[in-house]
């Protein structure tokens, strides 16, 4: 079995760790800051504790876990690996450096794989000698829980190592997925509208967010409501998504940011770790009530919903990803209670492309024109993508 190497024990370096030594591989495990090293070894004792705890694993198993990482200070360890797994910082400039370090330890049949959320993966694949050898491998937070990882293939990148990380991420019981290098992935794009229209729908004094959550959750059948999510998730690292992903479209009317996030962002509003987001988490807080009229929460759930499939469709469109990709990407990496493009088949392709036909011609603005594959399909009769 190949060992695995991984830079960085941060939030997502770790999980990913854990989840290669749960999968049985000798884990290198590598970290500038050793402090970072030792808290990412006590919460993994912690976590595998509760795993036997709850008869999930043994005391033997748990320990075999724990002894299959290595934990270091030093990328020299990575010689023998068959693949290092990088996420550290989200900067370019350091991941050049990192990578060409990378690439004088390693072998020459080594996959070098980068778990950036942002960055193109031909851009970080530049900085080898070998670039056919680069990869995306994009976990989701927690990485042991998140059952989806985006496999994304750069212009340089040997289709053998696209199925070689395929296959070795899928044995380590994630779904996978194929995405092209482009912003956002499947994820981190096609989801932009669930945030972004919710939004929209507030400052146009429709529904306050409270209102907006109850119809998304209790109409919609989504898990969690776009500013119950956004408190979670951070509003400083989802407003940052936001603009870099409108950054990197070209500036697209699309994925425009949204001033009311903006401002809880600056005004340090950042959601639950900060005590308070778009709701109150100080204690004794009272929550908001939701207006709940149905007539109003399903105008609600339409708008979002219909944004939502577009992009989806948009992906298709531009071959981002396959029908299936695309679908799979959004339950797994985000529980949506349905594939878009399924729900879009199960709605109807003409009802989407009337529903975004009235916004954009109500509004006139760019965000709601319907995707040309959509317009497509509606006029040659077609039902499925
Ligand atoms: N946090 C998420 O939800 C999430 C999800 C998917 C992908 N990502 C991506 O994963 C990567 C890491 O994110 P994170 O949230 O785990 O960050 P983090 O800040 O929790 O951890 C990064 C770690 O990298 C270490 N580090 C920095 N430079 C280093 C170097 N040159 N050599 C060795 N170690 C170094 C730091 O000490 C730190 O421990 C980023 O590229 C991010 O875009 C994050």
């Amino acid at each position: 079995m190949m060992k695995v190497g991984v830079l960085g024990a941060g939030t997502m370096g770790s999980g990913i760790a854990q989840v290669a030594a749960q999968s049985g591989h000798e884990v290198f495990l590598v970290d500038l800051n050793q402090e970072v090293l030792g808290k990412a070894k006590s919460n993994l004792e912690k976590v595998l504790s509760r795993l036997v705890e709850k008869q999930k694993l043994s005391i033997e198993e748990a320990s075999q876990i724990q002894n299959r990482i290595t934990y270091s200070a030093s990328t020299s360890d990575f010689k023998d690996c068959g693949i290092v797994i990088e996420a550290i910082v989200e900067n370019i400039n350091v991941k050049h450096t990192v990578f060409k370090e990378l690439e004088s330890i390693v072998s020459n049949d080594c996959i070098l794989a980068s778990n950036t959320s942002s960055l193109p993966i031909a851009s970080i694949g530049s900085a080898l000698s070998n670039p056919e050898r680069i990869i995306g491998i994009h976990f989701f937070n927690p990485a042991p829980l998140m059952p989806l990882v985006e496999i994304i293939p750069a212009v340089q990148t040997a289709t053998d190592i696209v199925t070689k990380a395929k296959n070795l991420i899928s044995g380590w019981k994630k779904v996978t997925v194929l995405c092209k290098d482009t912003p956002g992935f499947i994820v981190n794009r096609v989801a932009r509208p669930f945030y972004g229209e919710a939004l929209r729908i507030y400052e146009e004094g429709i529904a306050d967010f409270a209102t907006i959550d109850w119809a998304l959750t209790e109409i919609g059948g989504f898990k969690m409501g776009p500013f119950t999510l956004m408190d979670y998730i951070g509003n400083d690292i989802n407003y940052t998504v936001t603009e870099s992903v409108f950054a990197a479209f070209y500036y697209d009317p699309r994925f425009k940011p949204s001033f009311t996030q903006k401002r809880h962002f600056e005004a340090g509003f950042l959601g639950r770790k900060s005590g308070r987001g778009y709701y109150n988490y100080a204690e004794g807080a009272v929550m908001p009530e939701p207006k709940k009229d149905t007539q109003l929460g399903e105008q609600i759930v339409n708008r979002v919903l219909v944004m939502l499939i577009n992009e989806a469709i948009d992906a298709l469109f531009l071959n981002v990803a396959s029908k299936e990709d695309i679908d799979l990407a959004m339950t797994k990496g985000v529980n949506y209670p349905k594939g878009l493009l399924a729900w879009a088949e199960e709605k109807s392709l003409p009802w989407v492309l009337s529903q975004l036909e009235v916004l954009f011609e109500e509004y006139g603005e760019d965000r709601y024109r319907p995707n040309p594959l959509l317009k497509r399909l509606v006029k040659q009769g077609v039902t499925r993508f």
